[in-house]
């Protein structure tokens, strides 16, 4: 596995990331979607170095330019609800390409036990496509696998990008053993540790709640 992690160079995303995790400025709701989408945008244009182009001409009202034109199909996945923000910073960017959504919960066992449901599955075919699967938190990795699976039934891609806001190092291990050794996986943060609930802490909270506010269970 290849693990790009843009906290390495600081950046705008360096930016996007402290207004994701400071406790006040998370509570605009607006901001931190968008932070996140931002995070998706800049975490498209990085995929869409490692991908495939086609060198075709293109008309201008002068002459005739030598341009690329991306060979690769693209299809973007997330996990409802928290990977909306992310899904719609990449699918901002690769405009062109099919886009899946999963659905999968912790059902809480008892007070620290869950396992994830996967519900909802929409998803175009993804037999030989670049699969860019997003969840903000990946905090366990299991929800990411089980919705990976989910989508397996929709055919095998050729290559696997996982983007996520922070990963827990936790995470990044069960990613390393439950996904194909050529997978991709981006971050804009590594945290290193987990709560009893599973949260990544620092992290950020409850992305899923910051984005669009608390649910009635
Ligand atoms: N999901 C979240 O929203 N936050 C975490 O820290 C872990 C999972």
């Amino acid at each position: 596995m290849k693990i790009i992690n843009f906290a390495e160079h600081p950046s705008l995303v360096s930016t996007f990331m402290r207004e994701l995790r400071d406790v006040d400025i998370q509570k605009d709701m607006m901001r931190f979607r968008r932070n996140i989408e931002r995070i998706g945008e800049v975490a498209a244009y990085e995929i869409s170095k490692e991908l495939h182009y086609e060198e075709t001409e293109t008309r201008t009202c002068l002459g005739v330019a030598k341009t690329q034109i991306l060979s690769d199909r693209i299809v973007v996945g997330s996990i409802l609800r928290a990977g909306l923000p992310l899904h719609q910073g990449l699918a901002n960017a690769f405009d062109g390409a099919g886009n899946a959504f999963v659905s999968a919960y912790r059902e809480y066992d008892n007070e620290t036990d869950f396992h994830v449901k996967v519900e909802y599955l929409a998803s175009p075919r993804i037999e030989g496509k670049v699969l860019i699967l997003a969840d903000p938190m990946l905090a366990t990795g299991a929800s990411m696998e089980l919705a990976y699976h989910a989508l397996l039934g929709k055919g095998t891609p050729k290559e696997l990008h996982l983007v996520s806001v922070i990963a827990s190092r936790q995470a990044i291990e069960y990613v390393r053993t439950h996904f194909p050794a050529d997978t991709t996986l981006w971050v804009a943060a590594i945290d290193d540790t987990l709560n009893e609930h599973k949260y990544i802490v620092p992290g950020l909270g409850d992305a899923g709640d910051l984005a669009f506010g608390t649910k009635d269970d």
